[in-house]
């Protein structure tokens, strides 16, 4: 399954994170996702399947496998943009509440799978395709807690939305 290629992208970084607002220099890269109030369902719908329905079709998939494992571990890759805490400020509505549902998707997640580690993570502004080339990060920065969770990071840790290998607020 492929779907719109936009809606996985962080066109901008949070303004939970830095606190500067890029949304005018990058509105360019996600018009189509621009105003909760002019989203078409279409966008809406396939924003969240690919985002949070496409993370849980991935665990479903592989749980099976993983629960051979002596430290299953599922680490969804979500953004501050997701974050409820501090409110929204307006930009790329459907991907940031993608987000919110795959810390969703996480959190229950965690409660069904107990022998499981499953977390999400905001990796940061990162120089990515998505990210683009001013973002603050580079791409081993972005990647250093999802590396974390999935080799070192503690077995009892599950159930948390982290950033910088710490726990952040959902
Ligand atoms: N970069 C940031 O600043 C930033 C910040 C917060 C969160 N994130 C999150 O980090 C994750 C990875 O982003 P990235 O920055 O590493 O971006 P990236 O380098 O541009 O990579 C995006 C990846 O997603 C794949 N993809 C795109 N649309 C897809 C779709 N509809 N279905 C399946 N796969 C799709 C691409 O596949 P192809 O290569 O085959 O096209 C590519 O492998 C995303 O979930 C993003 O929301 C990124």
């Amino acid at each position: 399954m492929r779907m719109t290629k936009i809606f996985v992208s962080e066109p901008h970084p949070s303004a939970h994170e830095d606190g500067i607002d890029h949304r005018s220099e990058q509105r360019h890269r996600a018009r189509s996702d621009d105003a909760i109030l002019e989203i078409s369902d279409d966008i809406f719908r396939k924003t969240i399947e690919t985002n949070a329905l496409g993370a849980l079709r991935v665990t479903r998939a592989f749980a099976p496998l993983l629960t051979k494992s002596k430290a299953p571990r599922v680490i969804n890759v979500s953004s501050g943009g997701g974050q409820l805490t501090g409110g929204a400020d307006g930009w790329s509505p459907a991907y940031c509440i993608s987000k919110t549902a795959l810390n969703g998707v996480t959190s229950q997640l965690a409660a069904a799978l107990p022998k499981f580690a499953v977390n999400s993570v905001c990796p940061g502004w990162v120089r990515t395709d998505m990210g683009g080339r001013n973002a603050t990060r580079s791409v081993e920065q972005g990647a250093d807690t999802i590396v974390w969770l999935a080799s070192d990071a503690p077995q009892s840790l599950t159930g948390k939305f982290l950033r910088d290998r710490k726990e952040i607020p959902w």
